[in-house]
């Protein structure tokens, strides 16, 4: 059996999965009875339509009918095509574990939540992954404890947009109203209200508690969501690393309120504002996309001139990929032409190149306490890491001390 886990947030993703299944049509024709199977998201968005647009494959699997696999498979033995996209509501896949391990024993991977309700004009997951829902703090706990118990010494918790996880006595948001959610995830009910609810910054809590030598990071936050009570709690513990990864789209509000990404420029330099304050050492990076519907060269510079503003660690930068069935593709029309979009690209990745040189000028003759991952894919002699504020650094082995070696 051959599966394939796609994405599909960008058409270029597909693109790549494509390619990879023609590969397999060689191996197919060797072994008839090899079955190929399409996982994830790219399986959710085209459903039944890819077997059609790509005859060898047999099976298609959303990424919520992973518990349905071996269902699926044994209709394909019996000589059917099969397929399960269906979305679920409740599924987190809470008691399957491990998640995500790291090849190098250090570092894993806790996804805390899944799916996402936030329906950004241009993203394709609301379609593909679902509702947002959040797992039982307990499982996460007992899955941070396990990793660490089986030497890992970093976990990452994982989510589209972690600051509103939120979970109360078993049950899930939605059926909350909203004016109680909103208060819950800012900490606002009284006290023994709150006291039912586990929000994000509680749940870092927990988990940071398991044991000073877990180091703890998470990945998304949302400029919408994130709320001081979460900054406060990684200021708050050493084990946390100081490093947030809050994706901008762009600088500018007009191409904001396009993509319904709810803040605008100026809130999202508040966010930024609150970050600084609170955790004066912090790492920033963010995810910024070039030539969104209707962009204009004024629209562009903004997000260069907020780049330069925020001062970035490190960004992931990417082109405008019109996706089907997203209100970007209903509502706007994909204007920008692709040479624009890509020297825009350029100036952004332009931008954010001088951005990273003044951050690793700024590191000379500092001392970092690095977490080694593994040795250094450049030289035997060295290490690879990341400092807490998730820049990578490599270092010669011959300068850890003995006593650490050995640990
Ligand atoms: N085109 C380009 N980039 C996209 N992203 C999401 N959807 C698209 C799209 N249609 C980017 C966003 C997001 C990151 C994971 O992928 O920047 O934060
Ligand atoms: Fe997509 Fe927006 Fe949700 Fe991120 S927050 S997954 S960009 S809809």
């Amino acid at each position: 059996m051959i599966f394939i886990n796609t994405c599909a947030i960008r058409d270029n993703a597909e693109q790549r999965v494509r390619t990879r299944l023609h590969d397999f049509k060689k191996a197919k024709r060797a072994k008839p009875s090899l079955i190929v199977g399409v996982l994830g998201c790219m399986a959710e968005r085209l459903k039944s339509k890819l077997l059609e647009e790509e005859k060898l494959v047999d099976i298609v699997a959303g990424p919520d009918s992973y518990r349905d696999l071996i269902n699926l498979i044994e209709t394909v033995e019996g000589g059917n095509k099969a397929v399960n996209v269906l979305l679920s509501r409740e599924e987190t896949y809470a008691d399957i574990s491990p998640v995500r391990l790291s090849s190098n024993g250090v570092t894993a991977f806790i996804s805390i939540m899944r799916g996402c309700d936030n329906m950004c004009s241009f993203c394709v997951v609301p379609f593909t992954r679902g509702r947002e829902r959040s797992r039982d703090p307990e499982s996460i706990l007992e899955e941070a404890k396990q990793l660490f118990e089986n030497g890992y010494r970093e976990v990452t918790l994982l989510g589209q947009n972690v600051d509103s996880y939120l979970w109360w006595g078993g049950g899930q948001k939605k059926e909350l109203d909203p004016d109680t959610v909103h208060k819950a995830l800012h900490h606002q009910l009284p006290a023994e209200e709150q006291q039912r609810f586990t929000t994000f910054a509680d749940l870092m809590e927990m988990v940071a508690g398991v044991h000073p030598d877990l180091q703890i990071r998470f990945s998304t936050s949302n400029p919408r969501d994130m709320t001081d009570a979460v900054l406060h709690v990684i200021a708050k513990y050493d084990n946390i690393c100081k490093y947030v990864h809050l994706p901008v789209q762009s600088g500018n509000s007009n191409v904001l309120e396009r993509m319904n990404r709810g803040y605008t420029r100026e809130d999202y330099i508040q966010r930024i504002e609150s970050i600084r304050r609170i955790i004066p050492e912090c790492g920033i990076s963010t995810d910024i996309i070039s030539g969104f519907c209707g962009e204009t060269e004024e629209e562009h510079r903004d997000t260069l001139s907020l780049m330069e503003w925020a001062g970035y660690d490190f960004s992931y930068m990417y082109k405008y990929s019109e996706r089907p069935g997203t209100a970007a593709e209903k509502k706007f029309t994909d204007d920008v032409p692709e040479k624009v979009k890509s020297r825009r690209l350029q100036e952004i990745v332009d931008t954010q190149r001088n951005l990273s040189a003044i951050r690793t000028k700024r590191s000379i003759g500092k001392t970092f306490r690095v977490l080694a991952e593994g040795v250094s894919k450049k030289s035997d002699e060295m290490l690879s890491g990341r400092n807490s504020q998730n820049t990578v650094v490599v270092f010669p082995k011959a300068n850890l001390n003995p006593a650490i070696m050995s640990m």
